[in-house]
């Protein structure tokens, strides 16, 4: 019997499996040693991130001749994605969209409950186990954080196979967004000897970013990074990530002010203040905060390293200053692409295509 046909006694109720310890939960999200769940970034080893930015450079590579992409689509025309997105989303879907067709999975969408039987006062969770009937792998976003979660609970608990993938939960976690940063970092530090040793600066709501929440997880897996939180008082970064860091080791600084620190940075993620949480955030926020001190101005463009990059996972509003997005250090318009081929790796490999990419890379390129 699988793992997966057990249903341990821990899965009695959605709550008490939330309340296990995440290396426990770690253990259901995984089958054959692999990500089933993507559920939250804790998931992801240094060993599967090598893997995946591996898989992600030979599809991107692959999908440049007509023969290649031809290929691509043969690899799972089978199996049908629902992407189930209750938040707004542009390129976190239309990047989903795209790795599906580039692999020829078939998807349709929910994006709006007034159009489905929620309209009617199905539960959500009546919802997701009808969507399950139709799909083979479910991609959804999300206002609460234990909604992936609970959707991969649900399927676990009657007996559906089905991964589910976190685009996006709350202010929580994103960690698939989180997997095309590492991947954008790894191919920029290319020639600058990898990720590793690198400075790396989170700028803006590093209380409610969920890309930094779950990215500064997964850079904790690379030697002698150095992490830096720059935020107002009331959005730095919380407990539950700095804990986590000092847990691995990875030294921190908070920061108040960006302008002082430009020139040791060898990149900055900038972010968006997601005000879309104050009225969640009982107060807790003085908004409107001050972001003048947490924007990249033009001017700061020379007093930058030569080498260093300049990411956003986008959108943007005011936090970057336009003149910086034709810099050829400005990274987020790659950023975007690099989501579409690092999400269409991350596919493969949930449904186990990698060795076939593997052997048709070695032989065709
Ligand atoms: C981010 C998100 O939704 O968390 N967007 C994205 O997926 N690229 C960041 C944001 O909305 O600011």
């Amino acid at each position: 019997m699988t793992e997966y046909a057990r249903r341990p006694a821990e899965l009695a109720t959605f709550e008490e499996f939330h309340n296990l310890p995440i290396e426990r939960k770690i253990n259901y999200w995984t089958r054959d040693g692999r990500p089933f769940h993507v559920v939250n970034s804790r998931q992801f080893t240094r060993g599967i991130l090598e893997d995946l930015i591996d898989l992600t450079n030979k599809i991107r590579r692959i999908a440049k001749a007509k023969t290649g992409v031809e290929f691509l689509h043969s690899l799972l025309p089978h199996k049908r994605a629902m992407l189930f997105f209750k938040q707004p989303s542009t390129r976190t879907f239309l990047s989903f969209v795209s790795a599906c067709d580039f692999l020829g999975i078939s998807w349709a969408e929910v994006r709006d409950s007034g159009v489905s039987s929620e309209a009617k006062g199905e539960t959500e969770d009546d919802s997701v186990r009808v969507f399950s009937s139709f799909f083979d792998v479910m991609i959804m976003r999300h206002p609460d954080s234990s909604s992936a979660e609970r959707v991969a609970y649900i399927f676990d608990r009657i007996g559906r196979p089905i991964p589910v993938i976190n685009g996006g939960a709350g202010p929580d976690e994103h960690p698939t967004q989180a997997l095309l940063d590492v991947y954008t970092l790894d191919r920029s530090f290319e020639r600058q000897g990898g990720i590793e040793g690198k400075k790396i600066c989170f700028v803006g709501d590093c209380k409610r970013g969920r890309t930094v929440r779950s990215l500064a997880r997964l850079l904790a897996l690379y030697e002698g990074v150095e992490l830096f939180f720059c935020a107002p008082k009331s959005l730095q970064v919380l407990p539950d990530v700095t804990d986590y860091l000092h847990t691995k080791n990875v030294k921190f600084t908070l920061l108040s002010e960006l302008e002082p620190h430009l020139g040791e940075m060898d990149a900055f993620y900038m972010t968006r203040i997601q005000d879309e949480w104050d009225a969640k955030d009982r107060g807790n926020v003085n908004t409107p905060v001050d972001i003048g001190p947490y924007i990249f101005r033009e001017r700061f463009l020379p007093m930058i390293k030569f080498g260093a990059i300049i990411m956003h996972p986008l959108p943007k509003r005011n936090e970057i200053e336009p003149a910086v997005d034709n810099d050829r250090r400005a990274m987020y318009w790659r950023q975007v692409r690099n989501g579409m081929w690092a999400r269409s790796a991350l596919l493969a490999y949930i449904f186990q295509r990698d060795d076939e990419i593997k052997r048709y890379f070695n032989k065709n390129t």
